[in-house]
């Protein structure tokens, strides 16, 4: 896809690898619009780049992605990218039951379910533009899951599967869509978490990523990933089921 004149919707884009595209799409010269719970956060991201648009948006709940969807067909009549990019990622132990799936946020909904819905929300909006692009931000546990996250695993593993079944169903419509799979990052998602694990090294910056993602997607690469991560999008069962022994030794 063309990666200038784009005006573009990024979820959660305020931090990390959405902030990092949208400073990279800004730079080929598109517009870009963030939201996100935390109005400092985007506030901050405004103040290093004046061009962004911001919205505060809490994406946990229908109303949440409507109200977001409506708020950009009222203002960017242009838009035509969408880039679901917003998640959480929680520990949760079952072992004892589902307390503490309970008692937190909740993954399917900010993970799963916003994307769903928020790509069925905007397809009237970007249908008919050249280029049209859903971008899924999913994870290389969607492809081998951690065992101390199984609910982020499971969603991000629901997320490659409605990427590649959306991205048939789009194609006669002129939407590309796109997953983005990425490794683990600095900084961290669940960063209290990966404290605990102090052997886990991760030496990748999200703009790093970011211009990864960038060159992929002028290609038009449908799934996109980068070291560990390109490699689970081809692996086979049996170096899928090697990797999980591998990374779950130790639950
Ligand atoms: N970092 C990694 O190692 C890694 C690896 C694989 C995949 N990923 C995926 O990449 C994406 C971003 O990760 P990241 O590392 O960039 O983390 P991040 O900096 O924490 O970004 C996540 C963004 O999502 C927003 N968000 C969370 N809940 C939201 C909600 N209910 N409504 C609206 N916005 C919400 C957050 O903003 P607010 O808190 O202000 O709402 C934040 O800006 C996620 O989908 C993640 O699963 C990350």
């Amino acid at each position: 896809m063309r990666l200038s004149d784009n005006t573009l919707l990024i979820t959660g884009g305020g931090s990390g690898i959405g902030l990092a595209l949208a400073e990279a799409f800004l730079q080929h010269g598109s517009e870009v619009i963030i939201c996100g719970r935390s109005g400092g956060r985007l506030e901050a991201a405004r103040r290093r780049h004046p061009a962004l648009h911001t919205k505060v948006s809490d994406l946990s709940d229908a109303a949440g992605c409507q109200e977001l969807a409506r708020w950009v067909a009222d203002r960017f009549e242009r838009v035509n990218v969408l880039i679901n990019h917003a998640g959480i990622q929680r520990d949760i132990d079952f072992t004892s039951g589902a307390g503490e799936f309970l008692a937190g946020d909740n993954e399917v909904r900010i993970n799963l379910e916003a994307p769903i819905l928020l790509s069925g929300l905007m397809v009237p909006l970007i249908a008919g533009k050249h280029p049209a692009a859903i971008i899924n931000v999913s994870s290389g546990l969607g492809f081998v899951p951690a065992a101390r996250m199984p609910v982020y695993s499971a969603t991000k593993a629901g997320l490659h599967a409605f990427s590649m079944a959306l991205r048939r169903q789009l194609a006669p419509i002129g939407i590309q869509v796109f997953e983005v799979v990425p490794p683990a990052l600095t900084p961290a998602l669940n960063p209290e978490a990966r404290a605990r694990r102090p052997r886990l090294q991760i030496d990748l910056e999200p703009a790093e990523f970011a211009a990864v993602v960038m060159a992929d997607l002028e290609a038009d690469v449908a799934e996109i990933g980068y070291g560990f991560s390109a490699d689970l999008i081809r692996a086979s069962r049996t170096e899928i089921d090697r990797r999980f022994e591998q990374m779950n030794s130790q639950w």
